[in-house]
Parts: structure tokens; C-alpha cells; sequence
């Protein structure tokens, strides 16, 4: 049987707005979290508190954060990479902290500068910091499946990392499939270990769709009892320092397969519709979920 409840993360504001060359106005980005807010989500990752040179696109992270209008109901998460993010988060009022790492040695280098025993050195000192300043922590793994450098990766180099940030103290691990190349039957045997030492309350999943293999990854993750998913509205997204990475699993997508499932989400689909509609202008682009697609159609 399936979670009678899922909750959805919707990432689309930090992992879909990194990815864009279009740099979208600070003004828009917060009526699209503002938007988003409606919807019935019940957590946002809103932005990323990494050096804005590495990612322009989110430059205005202090100022974003500051300004959205804060629903006392939802979890407003930013991404940290370091103790700089950290303090900039802190002074910008976020709900939850979001730590990353890689289980692959060349993407983490790629994409933070660092090997991953430097990187668990940094991570240690931002969990702390974060849990001495009332933040709650979430920890995701990135290439849990595969990496755009080395390919293959051992589960137990993916347990070895969950350990270690779970004895951080991160509140929540979500397991990143980066570069959209899991099948369900690899999710089976991720979690299989995964649950033998975490409840599944404690792990969400977090998928990119570039083989178009999301919506039945979630499924597999549904029947080894997760209830817990990453998502970009309308699919946007992906890491712009892991060649080939492209969007989120839509959170639209999700959301109707989901309820019409029977599992409860709370998430209205025609505000997430208008939501995704709205920053569809704004990126002056077609986005590239099937609920989108279809209304379009209509
Ligand atoms: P670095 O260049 O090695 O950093 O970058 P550094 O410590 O040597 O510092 C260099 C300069 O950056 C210094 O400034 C620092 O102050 C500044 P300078 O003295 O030269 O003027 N700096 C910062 N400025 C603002 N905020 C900061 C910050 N940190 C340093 N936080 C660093 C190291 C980690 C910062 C860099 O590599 C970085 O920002 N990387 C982020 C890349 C990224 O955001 N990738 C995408 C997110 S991960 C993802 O998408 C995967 C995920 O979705 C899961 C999945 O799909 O699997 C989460
Ligand atoms: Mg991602």
C-alpha cells in the first residue's frame, strides 16, 4: 500500500530558477514564491546562499528571502554551501537550511570546489552552526545514481555519506538523482539499504526527469513507503555544473498523479497551474511539464 499523505518540496525557485540563463527580476521571483505560497505547498526552497558567481542567477538570495510574504504554515529552505552562506541565510530570516554534497568525488569538486571529506569538514561546523541557531537541516546527496564523470556509484558510498550527515544531525536526507538517470528498480535497491538504518519519514527523494523516468522512480519510491519528494514547478531545473543535467521532476506532474492516486497532497491545481503560468511568462520560454503542456493544448 501506498502513504495516504505526501508531501511535496517544491525546489523550483533554487533548483529550476540556477539553471536558467534568463536572469528573472528579483521582483518577479518573489510574487512567483508569493504564488507559490497559495498553492497549498507546505515547503519552498526558495533560493541558494552560494557564491553569486557561481551562480548568478540567484544573486539577489538576501533580498528574495527578506521579501517574500512568509506563511507561518510553510517551510521556507535555502540551499547552503559553507559558513558564509550560512550567516548570509541567517540574517535573511530562513526557516530550514539545506546542506549538499556529492557521492561522486568529480561532481562535488565540480560543483563546490572541494573534495567530500573537506566538504563533511565544512557541512559539520553548517549543521552545527544552523541547529545552535533553531534552524532544522536537511542534507541531500547529489549522483546518488549516477555520475556525468564517473558513471557508477556504490551504494555504500551513498550510506557512508548518510551516516555521516545524519550524525551532523540533519533533520532530513533527500537523495538526489542528478542527472535524471535512475530507473526503478536502482531506487528499489538504493532504499532497500537506505531503510534498513533510516525510517522512511526521514529520506525524500529528489528526481530529475532527462529520461523521462521521475514519475516511475516516485512510484517505486511510494511502494517502499516514501512520502516525501523534491519538485520543480513545471519542471524546471537542473545542476548547471553537472553536464547534462536537466529539469526537476514536474511538481504539477507529481501533484496529479499523485491525488488522482487517492494519496492527499493539499495542493491546488489550478493555483499551481496559474503559478506555473506566471513564471512560464516571465521566462518568456515554454516549460516543460505535461500539465502545462496540456492546458495549453486546450
Ligand atoms: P570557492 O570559490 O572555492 O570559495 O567556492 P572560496 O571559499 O575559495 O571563496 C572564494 C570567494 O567566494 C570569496 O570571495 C568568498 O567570500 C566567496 P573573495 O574573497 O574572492 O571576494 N564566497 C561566497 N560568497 C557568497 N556566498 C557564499 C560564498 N562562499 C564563498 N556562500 C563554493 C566554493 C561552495 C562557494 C562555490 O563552489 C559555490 O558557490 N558552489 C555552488 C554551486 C551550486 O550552487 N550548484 C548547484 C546546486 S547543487 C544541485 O543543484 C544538486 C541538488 O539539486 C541535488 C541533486 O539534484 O542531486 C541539490
Ligand atoms: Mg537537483
Amino acid at each position: 500500500s501506498f502513504p495516504e499523505k505526501v508531501y511535496i518540496r517544491e525546489v523550483g525557485p533554487r533548483d529550476g530558477l540556477q539553471n536558467e540563463s534568463k536572469f528573472i527580476q528579483t521582483d518577479d521571483k518573489i510574487q512567483w514564491i508569493d504564488h507559490l505560497s497559495n498553492t497549498g505547498l507546505n515547503y519552498i526552497e526558495v533560493t541558494s546562499f552560494v557564491n553569486p558567481t557561481w551562480i548568478p542567477a540567484l544573486s539577489d538570495a538576501e533580498y528574495v528571502a527578506k521579501h517574500i510574504k512568509k506563511n507561518p504554515d510553510i517551510t521556507y529552505a535555502a540551499l547552503i554551501p559553507n559558513i558564509k552562506g550560512l550567516s548570509r541565510a541567517l540574517e535573511s530570516s530562513i526557516d530550514e537550511v539545506a546542506v549538499f554534497i556529492s557521492a561522486s568525488e568529480s561532481h562535488n569538486k565540480n560543483n563546490i570546489n572541494k573534495t567530500i571529506s573537506e566538504t563533511e569538514i565544512v557541512l559539520s561546523e553548517v549543521v552545527k552552526e544552523s541547529i545552535s541557531n533553531n534552524k532544522t537541516v536537511r542534507g541531500y546527496i547529489s549522483t546518488v545514481f549516477g555520475c556525468p564523470f564517473e558513471g557508477h556509484i556504490e551504494i555504500d558510498q551513498v550510506i557512508r555519506l548518510a551516516d555521516s550527515l545524519f550524525e551532523m544531525g540533519i533533520d532530513e536526507l533527500s537523495l538526489g538523482d542528478t542527472i535524471g538517470i535512475a530507473n526503478p528498480s536502482q531506487v528499489k535497491q538504493v532504499l532497500e539499504k537506505v531503510l534498513k538504518r533510516y525510517s522512511p519519514e526521514s529520506i525524500a527523494m529528489h528526481f530529475h526527469n532527462t529520461r523521462g523516468t521521475a514519475l516511475a522512480n516516485v512510484l517505486a519510491s511510494l511502494e517502499m513507503g516514501i512520502s516525501k519528494f523534491d519538485s520543480s514547478l513545471g519542471g524546471l531545473g537542473g545542476c548547471p555544473y553537472a553536464p547534462g543535467a536537466s529539469g526537476n521532476l514536474a511538481t504539477d506532474d507529481l501533484n496529479y498523479m499523485l491525488t488522482n492516486m487517492g494519496i492527499v497532497t493539499n495542493i491546488n491545481p489550478v493555483e499551481l497551474n496559474s503559478a506555473a503560468l506566471f513564471i512560464q511568462d516571465k521566462l518568456q520560454k515554454p516549460l516543460d511539464s505535461y500539465s502545462v503542456k496540456y492546458y495549453e493544448s486546450q
